[in-house]
């Protein structure tokens, strides 16, 4: 029988060939396959001089672009082979960043109450502990500091994979296994968490976040930074929303 992987050394097979597959630049911060960037949609806004902690950062794409408007930025991910990618990418765009291999579930080398911004982009669906990582965030963000991440919309999985079909129900919760991407013949499989809207919502106000914006933008051709056929095709997203954006924000 072959050895179930760990979700870390699923995302380290993967890393390598989801980066070479992708190219995702570096000019913007982006939210997900066809959705507009932050550059199009201002929910972070200016970031110059902001301590900036992104979550789940991946090869550090959002990060560096981060980094490059101004703000002093962290990246926190728990594939070495992401982490790796991100700092030799930050080094070749010669730009400063400092990237940390770790769990989101703990960020204790980060300090209490620094950062003015907590971003994530696409990562939290994949994570179990996620009331952990809400303690976290809250943890190091400063009194009125603001949360922004994106996940995929939770209609969304309803989906069938290829097809405009409805398939699961919304109700189910739990988790399914599923193979991102990469060109990787082996093809891992890491495990995605649904959450409803309200599970969303309630667990960002049990972390003792306030949520002061749901942003469910419709899909934009080009200019997000991945522009998928198959799963992510656009003219599905034109029907049905693949990615959703919470804002939130630590109470003064
Ligand atoms: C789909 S990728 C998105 C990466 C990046 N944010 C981007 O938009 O390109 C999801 C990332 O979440 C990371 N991840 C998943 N669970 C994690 C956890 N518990 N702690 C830290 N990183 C995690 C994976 O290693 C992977 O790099």
């Amino acid at each position: 029988m072959r050895k179930r992987l760990t979700m870390r050394e699923a995302w380290n097979k993967i890393a390598p060939h989801y980066q070479k597959e992708h190219q995702i630049p570096t000019e913007f911060v982006h939210y997900g396959p066809h959705c507009p960037n932050e550059d199009q949609l201002q929910i972070v806004g200016d970031v110059k001089g902001k301590q900036v902690l992104e979550i789940g950062c991946g090869g550090g794409q959002c990060a560096i672009a981060f980094a490059k408007r101004g703000a002093v930025v962290t990246g926190v991910d728990f594939s070495d082979g992401q982490i790796k990618f991100a700092r030799e990418l930050a080094k070749r765009e010669g730009v400063e960043a400092t990237f940390l291999r770790r769990s989101i579930e703990n960020l204790s080398p980060i300090a209490d109450a620094r950062q003015d911004v907590v971003f994530s982009a696409r990562a939290l669906e994949f994570v179990k502990g996620i009331d952990r990582c809400f303690a976290e965030v809250v943890r190091v963000l400063r009194s009125g500091g603001l949360f922004v991440f994106s996940v995929e919309h939770p209609f969304w999985y309803c989906l069938a994979d290829d097809e405009m079909k409805i398939e699961s129900s919304y109700f189910e919760g739990g988790h399914s296994y599923l193979w991102i991407q990469s060109g990787l013949r082996s093809r891992p499989r890491v495990a995605e968490y649904h959450r409803t809207m309200g599970e969303w919502y309630g667990l960002l106000q049990e972390a003792g976040l306030e949520v002061l914006d749901i942003v469910e933008p419709e899909p934009v051709a080009s200019g997000s930074g991945q522009d998928w056929r198959g799963y992510y095709a656009l003219d599905r997203q034109q029907m049905v929303p693949a990615t959703i954006v919470w804002k939130a924000g630590r109470p003064a």
